[in-house]
């Protein structure tokens, strides 16, 4: 639960340099769409947990008009932007809620989540849920940021801070795929993408992290925190490492796209 707090303080925080930053979170988003387009779905009900600031939730909302759609955000910050972002969405409802916790009277047709299965773990207790809340022929349409996001900054950290490492790593598709199989679903469709952006400096790259909310939790907090001095010495190496004149300092991302239905 400490954890969840700071997840909620860092997203909440981050919630407006979040919408506008986060660009490979929104093609994600639209890469989930097609998936899910491909699997002629006509749902009544949708969710989207971790809906966070609507990106997926708003695409929902506009290729199911006749569906209601409901976002649960652990983040108020978070919630708060989207309901503004979706307040042209009359089919739309948003709730601060914990994925992990959450239930729902009625249940949903399509449950679909976006750049935020990282985050809400353990898996075998999230696939429960979902399964829980899902009509018998429902689906479950997901991204994940896999291993390998933002992997040199990981890279870094593990050489130069082995001691004070993330108590958690991202996940592999694997580990999600097993775990999606295990609780009864059939999986229908995957895909891996893999996608790059890049900043002037690692100064500026650090800066847009921790500004939309990304440097809160287990995924990027371990037991001992970096000193400020051991944080300068990370963007300083990252910088002599990783710089190039042509792009700058790259960032890797690299998510999972899944689609897989009750059975
Ligand atoms: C990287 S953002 C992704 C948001 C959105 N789905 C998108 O596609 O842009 C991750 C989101 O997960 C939310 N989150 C993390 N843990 C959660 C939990 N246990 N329950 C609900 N939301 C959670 C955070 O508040 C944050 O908004």
């Amino acid at each position: 639960m400490a954890s969840n707090r700071s997840i909620e303080r860092h997203f909440s925080r981050g919630a407006q340099a979040y919408h506008e930053l986060a660009l490979v979170q929104r093609a994600a988003a639209e890469k989930l769409a097609e998936a899910i387009d491909q699997q002629q779905l006509a749902p009544a009900r949708v969710l989207d947990l971790a809906c966070g600031t609507g990106f997926l939730t708003r695409i929902m909302a506009n290729r199911f008009p006749d569906a209601h759609v409901i976002g649960i955000d652990l983040s108020p910050g978070m919630v708060h932007v989207a309901t503004e972002f979706l307040s042209d969405c009359p089919n739309v409802e948003l709730h601060v809620d914990d994925a992990l916790q959450y239930q729902s009277p009625e249940p949903f047709d399509l449950i679909v989540s976006s750049s935020s299965l990282q985050w809400l773990r353990p898996y075998d207790h999230l696939m429960a849920n979902l399964k829980a809340m899902l009509t018998p022929d429902g689906w479950t349409c997901m991204t994940a940021m896999l291993q390998g996001t933002l992997g040199e900054l990981h890279q870094l950290r593990r050489e130069l801070f082995a001691d004070k490492l993330p108590s958690q790593s991202l996940p592999l598709a694997d580990e999600l795929l097993h775990a999606m199989t295990n609780a009864g679903f059939a999986i229908e469709h995957q895909e891996v993408h893999e996608a790059m952006e890049y900043y002037a400096t690692a100064r500026e790259f650090f800066a847009s992290i921790r500004a939309q909310g990304f440097t809160g939790g287990p995924l990027s907090q371990g037991a001992q925190p970096l000193t400020r001095g051991e944080l300068l010495t990370l963007i300083e190496t990252c910088q002599q490492r990783y710089l190039t004149d042509a792009w700058g300092v790259p960032a890797s991302y690299c998510y999972g796209v899944f689609a897989a239905r009750q059975q």
